[in-house]
């Protein structure tokens, strides 16, 4: 018997080498290239290095608001978008890009839970300097990230907030970018940054989302205009998929808080949630949680400041945690090791670098290198003093915390220049916490 002959194979409607060249060349790509070639790289027709040659020529070349747009659109039909049609309340998110110490998530989402809005907070793992949300909520014991979507609607429907990992079908054009733009130094480029937030939030499906993009130099983008411009991109593509979106430019200067890492960071958070915490992540957990419940068009429940307060927001943490098997009563892990860094003068503290912390509290085993990589829960920095006090020579300045003592020296060297202190009366010299706001 003859063998059927094999169905012609597909032409491709374009070839990846012309769309390169065409950035390449500071041409607009057009809307059926940019489909195509997001779609092509998913389905593993476009190579990798052909890839990273586009990505870098987006970030030397740019890209419009129209091509952002587009390039966010495809990377999130490369998957499926949630839908929380089935939910009573307004649903409202917020989105960090991230900085050292940044554990306002965790107090936030339940805050704003107790307010009256649902938060669905699809989040992410710590890369390099910068901590992840779920990072820390896995050092409390039994918690659990991975929700299938029953568990995670059960989460919200019963506690008003889920806190989980993405699944897989979500934008996962943007999953392999952003693992090659990590390899490729293409990681810095607004058009890039822009969509791949964007295209997960919005397929996420809140209704209105708060982002919270962060300057200074523990930030993606130390420069406040860069980081004006990243979020005036990012309003525009939330509102033009009609997601009502605001951003607030804020510090990232100086370390958020008083501690770094994963566990220290959790025992922080259910310090605010206990009416207490340090004096920024208060005013930053509060003017967050009333500008996500303005966005929706939530009338509160509480005021946010008294739901810290009177108890509300920490009851639906409590709930949160053990809705995901976790124990919100159980001793949170602490580092096999400590050492204490001293201030090496007396005087006013004018500077406190919060990439410096942020690297010191990585090299400690709070961060990974590699995605996949696991991280110390116990690991980090408690801080005891920050810019606007004075402090005795002698005094503790930091406590490092590691289960691996080999790891101190390294992170001692990256402390080496973060804190300059002066007993002249010169000025703090730091961001105001927010910069400024965005709307759509
Ligand atoms: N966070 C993301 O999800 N994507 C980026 O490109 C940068 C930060």
């Amino acid at each position: 018997m003859g063998v059927w002959p094999k169905p012609p194979v597909m032409s491709e409607q374009f070839a990846a080498v012309e769309i390169i060249a065409a950035k390449r060349d500071k041409y607009e790509l057009t809307d059926p290239q940019i489909d195509w070639v997001i779609d092509a790289y998913t389905r593993g027709v476009v190579a990798d290095e052909q890839m990273s040659a586009l990505l870098m020529a987006i970030l030397l070349n740019g890209m419009n608001m129209r091509e952002i747009s587009r390039w966010t659109d495809a990377m999130i039909n490369s998957g499926k978008r949630m839908d929380w049609s089935m939910l009573t309340r307004p649903t409202v998110d917020k989105h960090s890009t991230g900085g050292v110490g940044d554990k306002i998530t965790l107090p936030l989402a339940p805050l704003v839970a107790a307010c009256g809005g649902a938060v669905p907070q699809l989040s992410g793992r710590g890369l390099g300097h910068t901590g992840g949300t779920l990072d820390k909520l896995e050092s409390i014991p039994g918690w659990r990230a991975s929700l299938t979507n029953e568990e995670m609607l059960h989460v919200i429907q019963s506690c008003g907030a889920v806190i989980c990992a993405a699944g897989p079908g979500l934008a996962p054009a943007d999953k392999k970018l952003y693992a090659l733009r990590d390899v490729t130094s293409t990681v810095e480029a607004i058009p890039l940054i822009a969509s791949s937030i964007m295209s997960k939030k919005i397929a996420e499906g809140t209704g209105a989302l708060i982002l919270d993009v962060k300057t200074g130099n523990g930030a993606f983008m130390s420069d406040p205009a860069k980081a004006r411009e990243l979020a005036q991109v990012m309003v525009q593509l939330g509102t033009r998929a009609g997601v009502t979106t605001r951003a607030l430019v804020t510090a990232m200067d100086v370390p958020l808080g008083l501690t770094a890492g994963n566990a220290l960071e959790v025992r922080e958070s259910v310090e605010v949630l206990a009416g207490g915490g340090p004096a920024d992540v208060v005013e930053l957990t509060i003017t967050l949680a009333r500008e996500m419940l303005d966005a929706a068009g939530i009338k509160p429940l509480h005021d946010p400041a008294d739901a810290l307060k009177n108890g509300a927001a920490m009851d639906t943490w409590r709930a949160m945690i053990e809705a995901q098997g976790g124990d919100p009563d159980a001793s949170l892990p602490i580092a096999k090791e400590q050492h204490i860094i001293t201030a090496s003068a007396s005087g006013e503290i004018i500077e406190m670098n919060a990439l410096d912390v942020g690297i010191s509290a990585w090299r400690l085993g709070a961060g990974r290198e590699r995605l996949g990589e696991s991280v110390q829960a116990g690991a980090g920095i408690e801080i005891h003093a920050k810019p606007g006090q004075t402090i005795t020579a002698g005094k503790p300045l930091f406590t490092l915390h590691t289960d691996e003592p080999e790891r101190f020296e390294r992170a001692i060297e990256a402390l080496a220049n973060c804190v300059r202190i002066s007993s002249t009366g010169e000025k703090v010299e730091r961001l105001p916490l927010i910069l400024e706001k965005i709307t759509g």
